[in-house]
């Protein structure tokens, strides 16, 4: 049996060389607010355009594609929304699996559900990501291609996309996820809710698969109180997407005319317009998180009992949640970590329950989600806003 004390204590003084003040409380996550961010607002509010058409709509969509490189871009009223149209919009029905990985936040099986689809949950790897060698090996198992598309022999459904979730801003290994994606049918939305400013090679997560999706909440990279977007090279899935949001009304002068069940889903210009000053500073938030990692990296490389979480090989990541990981065999610090933290107003964070624990989700097809579960007790979110390196 090791000293738990003497561990927990070597956690938070490593937690405190980087933060300092004693005294203050530290969340996990808060938005980055100046005074530009106040003038874009007031503009909005003097124009009175303060719903979705007014110009800030359209201008955050635009200042969103030239940073994303996206062909196409559907502002939206949160990352929830963006996913729930992203699913109607590629075409999956009802009754339709769609492989979830079981570590994400609560809103990517959510968004399933109100497709009424099925979600199908897989493993993760130590990238905090779904584990594709292990997928590809389970798909061999239980699926083949009927009519062009994966099968499940088991369940006698399709299993018609995979939706992959890049952890705390970390982009998953794309290489392997367009490769079983080509190879089992799948269509690919790519939830990068929290990977606004991360790059695969280059290029921008949520970009890769057929549709991807970005959260812009008051805990995310940039803000715009509450907020999400649809990203797309197909004009379809943008058409459609951009439609169902605005209520599916037909474009007329005058009549109210609405060709299916539609969403009220746009996002209103008010909350664009502190997007677009938020996304001026997205360079220089970059800049900060990066900095903070490497903060955190010296003070907790003295620790031999867990691994500061860094960006994958060929991904540059906007270390948006920084995340420490302790190592197997130290899983019962976790509870008295948190409880000291919590004591001096240091509120860090496990990781979101796995999914298939939740109990209307319990039903839902899965594989074996041994790494999940041995990461969840081990993950531990640190304060991470940009501006702690100050
Ligand atoms: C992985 C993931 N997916 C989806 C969402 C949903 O985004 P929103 O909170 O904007 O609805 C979030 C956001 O918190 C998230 O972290």
């Amino acid at each position: 049996m090791f000293n738990k004390k003497y561990y927990v204590k070597q956690f938070y003084l490593s937690l405190i060389e980087v933060l300092k003040k004693k005294d203050k409380a530290f969340v996990l996550h808060e938005p980055s607010l100046n005074k530009s961010d106040k003038l874009s607002v007031s503009k909005c509010l003097d124009s009175k355009m303060v719903s979705t058409a007014g110009l800030f709509t359209k201008k955050f969509e635009i200042k969103l594609k030239k940073f994303t490189k996206s062909k196409y871009v559907v502002s939206v009223i949160s990352g929830t929304s963006a996913l729930h149209l992203s699913i109607i919009s590629s075409g999956i029905k009802k009754n339709d699996e769609i492989l979830i990985p079981s570590m994400t936040f609560v809103a990517t099986g959510n968004s399933v559900l109100y497709n009424n689809s099925v979600p199908h949950f897989v493993d993760i790897n130590e990238n905090l990501s779904i584990d594709f060698e292990k997928l590809s090996k389970y798909l061999e198992q239980i699926s083949t291609i009927k009519d062009g598309k994966c099968y499940n022999k088991k369940t006698k459904r399709f299993i018609r996309a995979i939706i992959p979730m890049h952890t705390f801003g970390h982009i998953c290994d794309i290489k392997k996820l367009k490769s079983i994606a080509k190879k089992f049918k799948l269509i690919i939305i790519e939830d990068a809710a929290e990977a606004l400013g991360s790059f695969y090679k280059n290029k921008h997560a949520g970009t890769f698969g057929d549709v991807g999706i970005l959260s812009f909440n008051g805990n995310k990279i940039i803000t715009t109180g509450m907020g999400g977007a649809i990203l797309t090279n197909n004009r379809k899935i943008f058409e459609k997407a951009k439609h169902l949001a605005a209520t599916a009304k037909i474009n007329s002068k005058w009549d109210y005319i609405h060709d299916e069940v539609g969403y009220n889903y746009r996002l209103p210009s008010l909350n664009a317009s502190l997007g677009c000053s938020q996304l001026k500073k997205i360079n220089y938030l970059l800049d900060n998180k990066r900095k903070l990692f490497k903060k955190y990296q010296k003070s907790f490389s003295k620790l031999n009992f867990l691994t500061l979480f860094r960006e994958p090989l060929h991904t540059k990541s906007n270390y948006w949640l920084q995340t420490v990981i302790l190592n197997k065999g130290y899983e019962n610090l976790l509870t008295p970590i948190l409880d000291k933290c919590y004591s001096k107003n240091i509120y860090i964070r496990p990781s979101w329950k796995p999914l298939h624990t939740l109990k209307f989700f319990k039903k839902f097809p899965k594989m074996n989600l041994k790494n999940t579960e041995s990461l969840f007790k081990r993950i531990i979110n640190i304060p991470s806003s940009s501006f702690l390196i100050k």
